[in-house]
């Protein structure tokens, strides 16, 4: 989640706030905007190039959005907001989001799916990983160290809930150049967890 936004000067961060997400689509219906991202944003990052190209072409489908209140990038705040990943693929690859380090490390984050199904993949930089399995009510403990990333096994939009300290900042760029150890794809109709051949 990108830490400066257009969001951040309408909450009142110093006496406080509330702000109204839906309990099944996590769109906020408060005065918030939320950040796009479509397939031509994650050009490079899903293993089949061929395919995103073709997606691209017709039509650049919207994989996922997100709204982030823009919290003041301090230790005492917490960042939060909403994420909302679409169902769809590229080739056999499901829709998922970049994935990210906090540039702070060590910087925990909380998820609570409200709706949807599917996997947050967390991997450390020593290449521990896991696919936590989402679905609604699942509250989510990403711990400290752990790049993560959203992926929409599903046929329904995948909506969390996060929550994580205000200056921890986000490391795209890691997770840009090197990849995912590990990919979840749909073969056969069932979901499959496999080594990324792109990985560096
Ligand atoms: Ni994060």
């Amino acid at each position: 989640m990108s830490s400066v936004n257009e969001n951040s000067a309408k909450f009142d961060w110093v006496k406080g706030f509330t702000v109204d997400f839906d309990l099944k689509t996590g769109m906020s219906t408060s005065d918030a905007v939320s950040s796009k991202r479509h397939v031509s944003n994650l050009k490079g990052m899903f293993a089949d190039d061929k395919a995103t190209d073709e997606l691209i072409t017709n039509g650049d489908p919207l994989v996922y959005e997100f709204y982030e209140m823009g919290a003041p990038e301090k230790e005492g705040d917490l960042a939060f907001g909403s994420s909302i990943t679409y169902p769809g693929k590229v080739g056999n690859e499901f829709f998922m989001t970049k994935g990210h380090f906090h540039t702070i490390l060590e910087t925990a984050e909380t998820y609570y799916c409200i709706s949807g199904k599917g996997y947050m993949l967390i991997e450390s930089p020593e290449g521990d990983w896991s696919a936590q399995a989402l679905s609604p009510g699942k509250m989510l403990y990403v711990p400290p160290r752990y790049a993560h990333r959203t992926i929409n096994t599903g046929d329904m939009p995948l909506v969390t809930i996060f929550c994580f300290r205000g200056d921890a900042g986000h490391d795209y760029g890691t997770i840009e150049t090197k990849g995912y150890r590990k990919l979840i794809v749909q073969n056969d109709g069932k979901e499959e967890i496999i080594d990324n051949p792109k990985w560096k």
